[in-house]
């Protein structure tokens, strides 16, 4: 059996493409398939942890068992379903706050609930406490003193998402007819959910993911620093057998200076096998 390095963590995953609506039909996006995210999830329960698993786009991937998945589309939903998962408010975690206080029933675990955030309407906010309290204000009375303590931090956050560096500046609200000869899109720059997190959130154990085509280590050090995380997992692109939509990966791991570690060769191998691997040294980097 898997070593129990993240017994009692928990763990919030971002995972897939983002889709960027252009038009009611239409939308920009990327090739990425979610496999290493979702391989990292189930590592991540193997080893013990409590997963949140946040996939944007479409990732037609299933849901691991034993993880809370959240489905969004674009950047910007993704990054605040990533917030709220990261500071415990996220409704997903009420459902569960309230599972784990209502004796009556049997808490099964396998709450694989969709939650589909649609652009605009993220349900975010303060919203979420009033609302809880108006839906279940019936049947729970732990909710009436529900305040911040209450709510459960991650510990670590995985960001393995291939978010979308530019949106449309603004989705059109109807389908865009082909009446002209050449268009041009307007695009502005997504937030960076990892560094928006990291910098946040300053006792997060934090791990990002790269893929580069060249100068490896050079890249992945300065993101180490620029996004402020504790460990960076980085594929050589340029190699046409891994990554992306393959079921393969081979990463060299780089740590944040103030673990005096060195880097971490992990051989072309399965991404479950890759995502055990990387499990497993979080384990060890956050036991040490
Ligand atoms: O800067 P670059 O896109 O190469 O960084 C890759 C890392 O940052 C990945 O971990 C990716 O999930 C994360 N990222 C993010 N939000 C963005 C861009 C990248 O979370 N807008």
């Amino acid at each position: 059996t898997t070593p129990q390095l993240l017994a009692g963590k928990r763990v919030v995953i971002t995972a897939g493409p983002t889709v960027e609506a252009i038009d009611p039909v239409r939308y920009l996006s990327n090739h990425s398939s979610g496999k290493m995210g979702f391989a990292l999830a189930r590592a991540c329960v193997a080893a013990g942890a409590d997963v949140v698993l946040i996939a944007g786009g479409k990732v037609a991937l299933p849901t691991p068992l034993n993880v809370t998945r959240i489905d969004v589309l674009s950047a910007e939903d993704m990054l605040i379903a990533a917030q709220q998962c990261v500071e415990g408010t996220h409704s997903e975690f009420q459902l569960v706050f309230e599972d784990e206080h209502d004796h009556s029933h049997e808490h099964d675990h396998s709450h694989n609930h969709s939650h589909e955030h649609h652009h605009g309407d993220c349900g975010c906010g303060d919203d979420d406490v009033s609302d809880h309290d108006h839906n279940h204000n019936d049947n729970n009375d732990s909710l009436q003193s529900y305040d911040d303590n209450q709510f459960v931090k991650a510990d670590i956050f995985i960001a393995t998402a291939a978010v979308a560096d530019y949106r449309t500046e603004e989705a059109a609200p109807q389908k865009i007819k082909k009446t002209q000869d050449a268009m041009t899109l307007s695009l502005v720059k997504n937030p960076d959910i990892l560094a928006t997190i990291s910098l946040a959130h300053p006792e997060l154990f934090v791990v990002g993911f790269a893929a580069e085509t060249q100068d490896v280590e050079r890249y992945a050090r300065g993101k180490l620093v620029a996004k402020d995380l504790d460990m960076i997992a980085c594929n050589d692109v340029s190699r046409a057998d891994i990554g992306f939509a393959s079921d393969d990966n081979a990463m060299q791991v780089f740590f944040s200076e103030r673990y005096e570690r060195d880097t971490v060769t992990l051989e072309k191998t399965s991404k479950d096998k890759i995502a055990e691997q990387l499990a497993s040294i979080i384990g060890q980097v956050i036991g040490q």
